[in-house]
């Protein structure tokens, strides 16, 4: 959707690399959309990105033998790794790349690609991973003050000089990550982490309170097609709250623009979330951050960023769906920036492709001994890992033609409620009935197991071609609209398995294997389903 000349100029430039260096120059990854959908191309391809992201503090050297074998048990294809504004800036105007130069150098002696985290001004909120000349300096750095006056552990988005030094180390860090990689291994950047503030809904410093009694900025008037008013008139209670994602986005967007002028690369923010059901008023939560209710604001403050993911830790699955749905807009990629390691959470890779997600990335993924338990699983090993890999193994070969088939609007895809109850797509001419909890044979469900672990995936290949696969689930097909008379059949199952993007073939499933549906269980299987009528 470049014009021509960009691409042509980006072919040139990753030619002189490729002779300057002697390396391998790939395309730059980039984020594009058409007709309200999305896709993440890698390497000139379309890209799912089945993602793992280690713990908080793993980001050492000494660490990162513990997470590879991590990476490894889970089959991710990215990991996304915290880089942190204390690491590589420790004195003021002093940088340090040695760890990222070495873990961008082992990330691809391990075959990913790795999405780097910018924890700077904002980490869960507050400014922890700012270097102790930044944290320990309110006078220059000050914070959000809340309405008694008192500092937050939050860093206030109005200070300038905030901004510039943030922005700096941001800069540092592209332009570092442009001279190191001209394989473009790093595909993604989150900036900043879960920003906002907890426990007070805005700033109420002196000048924050002069601007929040001023007019609300026209960039943001016209984005939600508003007339002139002050933040109160125009937002009644929502006014605080706003307000403040207004100045964080406002922050996030110039760092993130100073950076994508040196590599641009995609660049995505994180989101703590409120309660997609029944949120509670913006104390209960992190304030001015891309909250739901605010995704509104952030768009229009942040035009450079690529994407807002949800962090998605609530396991019950009405909950999930209604987060899913809440951030796949035509505005908007979905990308799960991070979700819980636990079981339960392992299936909703389904649900977020049925939402047309461009990735998915568990949390607390390295056996560095932590655990978020009870955000994730109480132990993590390659036991807790089995169910996601589970399902990368199935995914991976596969993520290409998937994110390809998912950008044209082709993939439909569905995680198992908590209630275990069927579900049906609709596939035009076509319904797939989904169910769970069913033996291979006949048709008595088995007892509702502890944990639902099942998802479907559903791509229409053609009129009546689909390819099908899954996890504990069985997938029937049957008419939509059938004629009176007019019966569905199989007219060839075929199972066979992706390699190097080719379809090979294996067997011809018939008999028992389709009397009953087509029942996936833990084996990785991929069928090409062609439908009939008689
Ligand atoms: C969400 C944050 O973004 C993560 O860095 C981490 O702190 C988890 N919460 C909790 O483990």
């Amino acid at each position: 959707m470049r014009h021509a000349w960009g691409i042509l100029a980006r072919r040139a430039l990753a030619l002189g690399v490729l002779l300057a260096t002697g390396v391998h120059a790939q395309p730059a990854p980039r984020l594009i959309r058409a007709h309200g959908r999305y896709e993440l191309e890698v390497g000139g391809k379309p890209y799912l990105v089945l993602a793992a992201q280690v713990n908080n503090s793993s980001n050492y050297g000494a660490m990162l033998p513990q997470v590879w074998p991590a990476m490894r048990a889970i089959d991710a294809n990215t990991i996304v790794m915290p880089i942190a504004w204390e690491q590589i800036e420790p004195r003021e105007g002093h940088f340090d790349f040695s760890f990222l130069d070495q873990f961008v150098r082992a990330a691809r002696r391990h075959h990913l690609h790795a999405i780097l985290l910018w924890f700077g001004t904002w980490k869960n909120g507050g400014p922890g991973y700012t270097p102790d000349w930044v944290k320990l300096d309110n006078r220059q750095f000050p914070r959000v003050v809340n309405r008694q006056g008192r500092p937050m552990p939050s860093l206030s988005p109005l200070a300038h000089a905030t901004l510039a030094a943030d922005r700096r180390a941001f800069v540092a860090l592209m332009r570092h990550v442009k001279a190191i990689d001209p394989q473009h291994t790093v595909i993604m950047v989150q900036v900043e982490n879960e920003a906002g503030t907890y426990g007070c809904v805005r700033d109420y410093s002196a000048r924050a309170d002069r601007l929040f009694d001023g007019p609300v900025p026209v960039r943001l008037r016209r984005a939600l097609h508003l007339g002139p008013g002050t933040w109160r008139e125009l937002f009644g209670a929502k006014a605080g709250e706003f307000f403040h994602a207004w100045n964080i986005a406002r922050f996030v967007e110039k760092v993130a623009a100073a950076g994508q002028a040196i590599d641009p690369l995609p660049m995505y923010v994180n989101a703590a979330l409120r309660d997609p059901l029944h949120p509670g008023p913006p104390v209960t939560y992190e304030s001015g951050g891309p909250t739901d209710d605010a995704l509104g604001v952030w768009k229009a403050a942040a035009p450079d960023i690529g994407l807002i993911g949800p962090d998605i830790y609530m396991p019950d699955s009405a909950r999930y769906r209604r987060v899913l749905q809440l951030y796949h807009r035509p505005d908007n990629a979905l990308f799960v920036a991070e979700t819980g390691n636990a079981a339960p959470y392992a299936r909703y890779l389904f649900g977020a492709l049925g939402h047309q997600a461009i990735g998915f990335d568990p949390f607390g993924i390295d056996f560095t001994g932590y655990t978020n338990y009870p955000l994730g699983a109480h132990v993590v090993d390659a036991a807790t890992l089995a169910p996601f890999a589970l399902e990368y193994r199935l995914l991976r070969p596969m993520q290409s033609l998937l994110a390809r088939l998912s950008f044209a609007g082709r993939l439909h895809a569905v995680a198992e409620p908590d209630d275990g109850r069927a579900q049906t797509l609709a596939l035009g001419r076509w319904q797939a009935n989904v169910t769970y909890d069913m033996p291979m044979f006949g048709t008595t469900a088995r007892t509702h197991r502890a944990v639902p672990d099942g998802g479907a995936l559903i791509a229409q290949l053609g009129p009546n071609e689909f390819l099908v696969t899954g996890v504990h689930v069985r997938v029937g097909f049957s008419l939509a609209h059938p004629r009176p008379g007019e019966y569905a059949q199989y007219a060839r199952v075929v199972q066979g398995r992706y390699a190097d993007g080719r379809w090979r073939f294996m067997r011809i499933w018939n008999g028992d294997q389709t009397d009953w549906g087509l029942n996936f269980t833990s084996i990785p299987q991929v069928l090409h389903v062609h439908l009939g009528t008689y």
